[in-house]
């Protein structure tokens, strides 16, 4: 991705998330996006990116061989949302997940949005087990089937997405 994409990918996410937390999971995305594992999927309309979901790696500490993604964060510019392109970028990121042989995918985010793309909640643990007080927040979504059952213990995220903040829930409503 060169570096006008980079801008324009952080940009859609500052302003989707808005004033209260646009600059943080921008910065999140900036932090995600120079590192080479990360998978980035975006939707362009009217010659501009508006939609972007990134997939950053997740490792269950007992199963370091199934090879799993957390999502996050996902967004699509405020006048382009409710045009299906939160649906584009979803499903074509899922699809891009399977081709590279990742087994499941993990989100902490709108329980009423994800499970419409296959997400249902899971009781596997977020790397802050104790700060998760809504579980219906955090999901997964199955690729290789019977990956995730199998899965048990600690996991850990990458480095930006280490902070416990990211995982406090109690906010939530
Ligand atoms: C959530 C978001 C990515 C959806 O993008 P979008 O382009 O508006 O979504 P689409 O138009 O493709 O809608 C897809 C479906 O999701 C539904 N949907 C859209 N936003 C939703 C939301 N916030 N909660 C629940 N459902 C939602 C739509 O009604 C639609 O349902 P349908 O297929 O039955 O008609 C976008 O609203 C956004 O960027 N929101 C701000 C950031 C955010 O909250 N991201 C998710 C954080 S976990």
């Amino acid at each position: 991705m060169n570096q006008v994409n980079t801008d324009a990918v952080i940009e859609v996410h500052r302003v989707a998330f808005g004033t209260e937390e646009g600059d943080d999971i921008a910065q999140l995305a900036k932090d995600f996006l120079v590192l080479s594992d990360t998978i980035s999927i975006s939707a362009e309309r009217d010659g501009k990116t508006v939609g972007n979901v990134l997939f950053t790696p997740f490792v269950f500490s007992n199963h370091p061989e199934t090879k799993c993604y957390l999502l996050a964060p996902c967004g699509v510019l405020p006048r382009y949302q409710g045009h299906g392109i939160g649906k584009e970028i979803m499903e074509t990121g899922i699809e891009h997940l399977k081709s590279v042989g990742a087994d499941a995918v993990f989100v902490l985010g709108v329980p009423t949005f994800y499970p419409r793309y296959g997400f249902v909640p899971t009781d596997k643990q977020t790397p802050y087990p104790d700060l998760m007080t809504a579980p219906e927040a955090w999901m997964a979504l199955e690729l290789t089937e019977g990956s995730v059952e199998k899965l048990s213990g600690k996991t850990v995220a990458i480095p930006p997405f280490t902070q416990p903040h990211w995982w406090d829930t109690s906010q939530h409503g």
